[in-house]
């Protein structure tokens, strides 16, 4: 049966009992099926569907309606001021790591055409290195992942956005770094603690737990990050770790512990306890 835009927005309510914007999830799903934008569906709403599109739409229905994120569906993502590809092999992200972001340009920005030397451990799509890479072309961005499905979609998101003042290592966080070369370091290591009842509900069930948990109340990484830091930070450079929003006292006193100074946490937009920046002492 030939269906318009309009009757296959009707169907939005499909998608009712898994997200509260289930009526702006149907419209994005139906302009990727048609490979159009959302405003194209307003101005041809009687518009009729081809036979492929038709099944398109229908099949990404089906999927969201069974949880599956929007952003595996489509396989994209915004994020900061670009788009990235994502896929079930790296964690969707999110947009209060966009504070990290802000934060590490405030820090560097009067350094902008600097050499600088920073790494994003972790970087899962790539979407905090690129974002760092794309603000200044001088600066060296290193991208750390331990999974190398994620580090093949980050480098292809890096072509896909001609991005080339970044590199890839495949390490467990510091492990193929540099000694005491880098002006600074983010992370947005997996926080969630091991069991913490959030891992089975929403989008988190679908993304790599591998992105995700971490032992010691969800600290474990970010212990292992703080420690391993120490040797591959230049004097005075900076240390940003996104985490929890109720691991603010804990995450200040490993970094007291492990020496660094100048240690302050920001709220996300949320209003939440987010990311964390220490700088190594001079
Ligand atoms: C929370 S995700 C962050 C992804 C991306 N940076 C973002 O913000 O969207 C954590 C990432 O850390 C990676 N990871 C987990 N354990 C690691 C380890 N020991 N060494 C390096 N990367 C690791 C995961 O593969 C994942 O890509």
């Amino acid at each position: 049966m030939v269906i318009t835009i309009k009757q296959a927005l009707s169907q939005a309510q499909r998608l009712r009992a898994v997200s509260e914007s289930w009526r702006l999830e149907s419209e994005i799903l139906l302009a990727d099926a048609l490979k159009s934008n959302r405003e194209a569906l307003f101005a041809w709403p009687a518009q009729e569907l081809s036979r492929q599109q038709a099944d398109a739409y229908q099949h990404m229905m089906q999927r969201r309606e069974r949880g599956e994120p929007i952003a595996y569906i489509t396989g994209k993502q915004a994020f900061w001021d670009f788009e990235l590809k994502v896929n079930p092999q790296v964690l969707i992200p999110r947009p209060e790591t966009e504070l990290l972001v802000e934060t590490a340009i405030k820090f560097l920005e009067p350094n902008s055409s600097a050499a600088l030397r920073l790494v994003d451990l972790g970087t899962g799509s790539g979407a905090i290195a690129l974002a760092l890479a794309r603000h200044s072309k001088h600066w060296r961005v290193t991208a750390v992942d331990i999974s190398p499905q994620a580090l093949a979609l980050a480098a292809e998101n890096a072509r896909l956005l001609q991005v080339e003042n970044i590199e890839f290592c495949e390490a467990s966080w510091c492990d193929g770094l540099d000694a005491r070369a880098y002006d600074l370091v983010a992370a947005n290591p997996p926080y969630v603690a091991v069991g913490d009842r959030h891992l089975q509900q929403g989008d988190l069930r679908f993304e790599p737990p591998i992105a995700l948990a971490a032992k010691d109340s969800g600290l474990s990484h970010l212990q292992e990050i703080v420690k391993s830091c120490r040797q591959v930070l230049k004097k005075e450079a900076w240390l940003l770790l996104e985490h929890g929003f109720d691991q603010k006292l804990a995450v200040a006193n490993l970094l007291r512990d492990a020496g660094y100074s100048n240690i302050s946490c920001a709220q996300d937009l949320a209003g939440l306890d987010r990311l964390t920046s220490a700088q190594w002492p001079d």
